[in-house]
């Protein structure tokens, strides 16, 4: 059989790569498989990687301004992939979504203001409302039937009080996998709208839904919410070109971006990465048919763990999502309390996951697993659990 490129394991070792070299730090186990934070084991695009070739050759690396071919590459993708128009005086540059978050927050939110965001969640979401003495408001996913879906009722009763100011919507959700529907959306900008709460939509993962098409840019929702939205996008987790730090804040409403823009400048952080905007207007312009592909490996690597755990660890929960490389595993199942789950994969099994709880206190059970890499890495992996698994279930 032909091998998929995506096959190819390639050495990240000593190459400064968080995900690799930093285990002895982070996990305490250097040898650990590291199957974490959200980057793919895999080179970026070939569009990419000669686009950036051709600008090492010339040299000079200067101060760097976004261009119209850059734009011309950015619209088309948004209109492609996601069918949605933008203008181009509506983006503003950020060196990442996170740090969009935090000025967003800074900007039109005050001390003692409540932020809500919808749980478990992206850590950082939890980081950059806290960090700024702001309060901290939880409407948590509903689960019912395997599915996890947005409980606006209780999201209603958060806005009531009066004083949520800001919701932080991940959409697509991580660590869950959906992919927001419409009539979600729709519920969610209606009450949003009603309150006048303005939100920040981070939607790094959108193009890394499963179905092309389903995922819905919030501003795409309504007129009254795309005046009253920031819409954070990045062809950094696209194309693992994260850090290159490029991301695309999209701010229809002149007077937010204004301000936006004031608190990106007010930060120092209005420079852009010249390779950034090489690697991402090659991406935009030649990198569509490398993303089918990559998602459809994504995908084979998900079926093969559904496989494997239904025939070898039943007690293992695993509902594919409908965006992202990223498996929210639930091992509620085994009965071992977080710490000593955290320990037994780390440790007897030697894999680094994302302990479930770090995105909340609902992720009590679970484990995040990345399976952005070559087919024999999650094979691998595999292996290595279903031998912890049922060790474990011998003992009990
Ligand atoms: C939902 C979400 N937002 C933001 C980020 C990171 O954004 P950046 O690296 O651009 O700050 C991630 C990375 O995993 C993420 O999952």
């Amino acid at each position: 059989m032909k091998k998929n490129t995506f096959d190819e394991p390639i050495n990240r070792l000593s190459t400064g790569s968080e995900k690799w070299d930093a285990l002895e730090e982070i996990f305490g186990v250097a040898d650990a498989l590291p199957m974490w934070v959200a980057d793919m084991d895999f080179a970026a695009p070939p569009s990419v990687i000669e686009a950036l070739q051709t600008r090492m050759e010339h040299g000079i690396f200067g101060y760097t301004m976004r261009t119209d071919a850059y734009h011309e590459a950015l619209r088309g993708w948004m209109e492609r992939r996601h069918n949605w128009k933008i203008n181009d005086d509506w983006v503003v540059f950020t060196p990442g979504i996170v740090p969009a978050l935090s000025i967003a927050v800074q900007r039109f939110t005050a001390p003692g203001d409540a932020v809500v965001i919808q749980t478990p969640v992206y850590a950082p979401f939890y980081e950059v409302v806290r960090g700024q003495d702001r309060e901290l408001m939880t409407n948590p996913l509903r689960f019912e039937d395997g599915r996890y879906s947005m409980d606006l009722e209780h999201l209603e009763s958060c806005l009531q009080t009066g004083r949520v100011k800001m919701l932080i919507l991940c959409s697509p959700h991580n660590p869950v996998g959906r992919v927001w529907s419409r009539e979600e959306l729709e519920g969610l900008a209606a009450l949003c709208v009603q309150y006048n709460v303005l939100v920040v939509s981070d939607e790094i993962h959108a193009d890394l839904v499963h179905e092309r098409g389903t995922h819905i840019p919030l501003s795409q929702v309504s007129e009254a919410i795309a005046d009253l939205s920031i819409i954070c996008t990045a062809p950094s987790k696209t194309f693992n070109i994260p850090g290159l730090c490029t991301s695309n804040i999209i701010i229809p409403n002149a007077s937010l971006r204004e301000s936006f823009t004031q608190g990106v400048k007010t930060m120092g952080l209005a420079s852009i990465s010249t390779l950034g905007a090489i690697a991402a207007e090659a991406a935009y312009n030649g990198a569509e048919q490398w993303l089918d592909d990559c998602l459809a490996y994504i995908r084979g690597n998900m079926e093969y763990v559904q496989e494997y755990v239904a025939k070898h660890m039943p007690d293992v929960g695993i509902d594919l999502p409908e965006a992202t490389y990223l498996l929210w595993m639930d091992f509620n199942k085994l009965g071992v309390p977080q710490e000593e789950l955290v320990r037994l994969l780390l440790n007897e099994a030697g894999l680094a996951f994302n302990d479930g709880t770090v995105f909340g206190s609902e992720g009590t059970g679970y484990m995040r697993m990345n399976v952005a890499c070559p087919r024999s890495t999650v094979e691998e992996a595999m292996r290595r659990l279903s031998v912890m698994v049922n060790q474990l279930n011998k003992q009990n």
